[in-house]
């Protein structure tokens, strides 16, 4: 049976968006130690819309410098294969900073859970994590999430970032997807 996808309804619009953006963009500022440097590191490609919105929120005084880091993805899936692959490391060396590491969604935890404990073995300073979408029913693995945008039910969502096989990313808001027999 062949299966089709379209966009479906508006789960968080722009505007929503943008005011979680905001409010999670100063929680983060204010937990940040006077004069302390912050890295925030990406993950490519669908934290790309998040992180430079947040990091665009920030107070223009904080010391912010940013980075990315691409792993492996679902491919045409929408369900974790369980595999992660760094296919971009960071560019400099994060030993003493206090990193940021921001993702667009968590489902199994898998990616983040690696992804932790990969960076943790260069010894930053502090090392947290921010999420837009928490998806905490699928989780597999536990992971701190110290920094989350909204908890969503198990959905496939996409926009602001967010693909549904490379597709749908430059959408504004987040949609759910509709599947039905084509
Ligand atoms: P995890 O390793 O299962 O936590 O999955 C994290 C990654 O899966 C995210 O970075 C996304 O690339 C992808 N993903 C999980 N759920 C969704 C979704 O609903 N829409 C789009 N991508 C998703």
């Amino acid at each position: 049976m062949t299966l089709k996808y379209d966009i479906g309804k508006v789960l968080f619009s722009q505007e929503k968006i943008a005011s979680r953006v905001t409010e999670l963009a100063a929680q983060i500022a204010k937990d940040l130690a006077p004069g302390r440097e912050l890295l925030v590191v990406g993950i490519l490609n669908g934290a790309v819309f998040f992180l430079t919105d947040l990091v665009r929120s920030m107070p223009r005084d904080l010391d912010v410098r940013i980075d990315f880091m691409s792993v492996s993805s679902y491919g045409n899936e929408t369900s974790s294969s369980g595999v992660v692959r760094i296919l971009r490391d960071l560019g400099s060396d994060i030993e003493g900073l206090d990193v940021l590491l921001v993702e667009d969604i968590i489902d199994t935890g898998l990616t983040l859970s690696y992804l932790l404990e990969f960076l943790q073995t260069r010894r930053p300073a502090s090392l947290k994590t921010c999420v837009l979408l928490d998806k905490n029913v699928r989780r597999m693995v536990p992971v701190a999430v110290d920094y989350c945008g909204f908890a969503i039910p198990d959905a496939f969502v996409v926009g602001y970032g967010l693909d549904y096989a490379g597709k749908w990313r430059h959408l504004p808001d987040i949609h759910d997807v509709e599947i039905s027999k084509a």
